[in-house]
């Protein structure tokens, strides 16, 4: 019996524990009324020092065959410029650790980009870097910038993050490394600087 007992109660400690953790937190806060207040950052883990992570892997930005990861989803008005601006494209393209599609996955860039510019090839990205790699998985970063694609090398904002990039920022610098003219594929090296806690 005493058995039973102490077991019903570790089963009913371990049902509401979860509760408890975010009771005291987010969902049930005693004080209804405030919608804002003052916290202490170091409620939030922001009393240690912010580090900079490097992250050096390819995008894959797959427009033809059977299965692209980069759709048109609006395409440019027929008298538009030579940069098709006006075009929008959604993305759910793979991030790997070498320029090889079959090298190793590390997460996926998801977002869009658009043709932002109209007297040269310049896109407005955005987009989600969402890594499955160890210690990653299930964080993202965020990108936000512009992006001249002829250009040799371009630089574009993290403007934040989540999971580990809680509160990051920092930026890419990237590079094509192959572009198909005649499929429109392209691999591209992205170096990523992002400060985060
Ligand atoms: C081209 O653009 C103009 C506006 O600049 C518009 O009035 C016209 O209908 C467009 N023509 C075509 C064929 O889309
Ligand atoms: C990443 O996390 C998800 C969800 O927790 C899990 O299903 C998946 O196996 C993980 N992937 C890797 C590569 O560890």
């Amino acid at each position: 019996m005493g058995t039973t007992s102490s077991l019903s109660f570790f089963t009913l400690f371990l049902l509401l524990s979860p509760c408890f953790a975010i009771s005291t937190d987010e969902s049930t806060r005693e004080n209804h009324k405030t919608f804002a207040r003052v916290l202490n950052p170091n409620k939030l883990g922001l009393f240690r020092k912010e580090k900079l992570s490097h992250f050096r892997f390819y995008w894959h930005d797959i427009v033809s065959g059977r299965n692209p990861s980069s759709v048109i989803v609006v395409q440019p008005p027929s008298n538009a410029s030579k940069s098709s601006f006006g075009m929008v494209a959604m993305i759910d393209d793979p991030l790997t650790e070498g320029p090889e599609l079959s090298s190793k996955l590390i997460g996926k860039a998801q977002g869009f980009y658009a043709s932002a510019a109209q007297q040269e090839v310049g896109l407005i990205m955005a987009m989600n870097f969402a890594f499955i790699e160890g210690k990653y998985n299930g964080s993202t970063i965020t990108v936000l910038g512009r992006n001249t694609v002829f250009s040799k090398v371009r630089e574009m904002p993290v403007i934040g993050g989540s999971g580990l990039f809680r509160f990051a920022r920092g930026y890419v610098r990237v590079r094509t490394h192959t572009f198909t003219p005649n499929t429109g594929d392209a691999i591209v090296l992205y170096n990523a600087y992002v400060l985060h806690y």
